[in-house]
């Protein structure tokens, strides 16, 4: 098969499509053809500065595509169905091999691309809104970074459950596309002080949740933004490592809380939540934003383009 490998870490340039061989399945996996491949943050993080298990690598968490061939243990899905799949790795390639219980069976009505994107997105933001907090109507929720794919997952899902969204990007290009996805009050964090915006549109309170998937200098920011006994949630940290001041936790009776959510995927309550999001999705009650589609023989422009500021939505890779 074809794939997008690297050696060393790097930038997008160590990604080199080749001809390597086939994954097998074992006797509890499935092999996918892939049709569509969502570029995740976290893949990106990973191609920078996560060390090669081995050499060379695939990297990548997400696609969407066709079973076409089982284990001898599996159940549960069978040869031709449709499916979205997460793994540890191995999403940049024509082919790939993944657990039964990280891949959910397609409804109508929703294409491969849309499909790869899901399960990451959309599950981490919900995660992080109902499962680790209580989000109903009347919380006032912040989220980082609206146009990234957490980000937009996250909006969505807590406008549609009653909440107010406040939400923080990098142009008013995503803030106005995100408002027609539910997001209340947009603030752009080139150009503003966040905490103070946050401040003023909740009466000095501040928000009962954050949902932070961009880290960096803004996390702070964020915690001050947070109400007295509100809960940040840290989830990743594409704008690096957060430094941040304990103190402002205690003072402000706040709890920060974080989860990865590639440990828990395979649990009846994550894969029965995200069989839910399948079907919002396919009958368009929530919207994947997909920026632009590269054919995967141009991985290395693909994730360079990932990784430019100002995006709105996923990058999508077809093999
Ligand atoms: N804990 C978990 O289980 C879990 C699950 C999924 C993802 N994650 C992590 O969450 C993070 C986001 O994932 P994602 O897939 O949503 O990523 P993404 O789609 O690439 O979005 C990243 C967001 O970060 C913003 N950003 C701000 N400063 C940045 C900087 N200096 N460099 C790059 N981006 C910056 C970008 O907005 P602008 O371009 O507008 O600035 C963008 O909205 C990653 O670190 C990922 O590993 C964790």
């Amino acid at each position: 098969m074809k794939a997008a490998v690297y050696r060393e870490n790097g930038g997008p340039e160590v990604l080199s499509y080749e001809e390597v061989a086939d994954p097998v399945p074992g006797a509890d996996e499935v092999l996918i053809r892939v049709e569509a491949i969502s570029i995740e943050g976290g893949d990106l993080l990973n191609r920078q500065r996560i060390p090669l298990p081995h050499s060379p690598y695939i990297v990548g968490y997400s696609t969407a595509g066709t079973v076409i061939a089982v284990g001898k243990h599996v159940t549960d899905l069978r040869v031709g169905q449709r499916v979205s799949a997460f793994g540890e790795t191995g999403s940049h390639a024509e082919l790939r091999v993944v657990r039964p219980d990280h891949c959910w069976v397609l409804p109508d009505g929703i294409d491969a691309a849309a499909a790869a994107c899901v399960p990451v997105a959309f599950g981490t933001a919900y995660e992080a809104l109902f499962e680790q907090a209580a989000v109903t109507t009347g919380s006032t929720v912040l989220v980082q970074g609206v146009a990234g794919g957490v980000g937009f997952a996250a909006v969505q899902l807590a406008a549609k459950a009653g909440a107010r969204v406040i939400g923080t990007g990098s142009s008013r290009r995503q803030l106005d596309a995100l408002r027609r996805l539910g997001l209340h009050d947009g603030i752009d964090y080139t150009t503003e002080d966040v905490r103070r915006r946050v401040l003023d549109l909740t009466d000095g309170v501040g928000v009962d949740l954050v949902v932070d998937p961009v880290g960096g200098p803004m996390t702070q920011e964020l915690i001050l933004a947070t109400r007295e006994g509100g809960t940040i949630a840290f989830l990743g940290f594409s704008a690096g490592q957060p430094l941040i001041d304990p103190l402002t936790l205690v003072m402000g009776d706040r709890t920060m809380k974080g989860f990865m959510l590639s440990k828990i995927f395979h649990t009846p309550r994550v894969r029965a939540y995200l069989a839910d999001i399948f079907r919002r999705v396919a009958k368009g009650d929530l919207d994947v934003l997909i920026d632009r589609t590269f054919p995967l023989a141009d991985a290395s422009d693909a994730h360079r383009y990932a990784e430019q500021r100002g995006r709105l939505g996923r990058v999508v890779m077809t093999p």
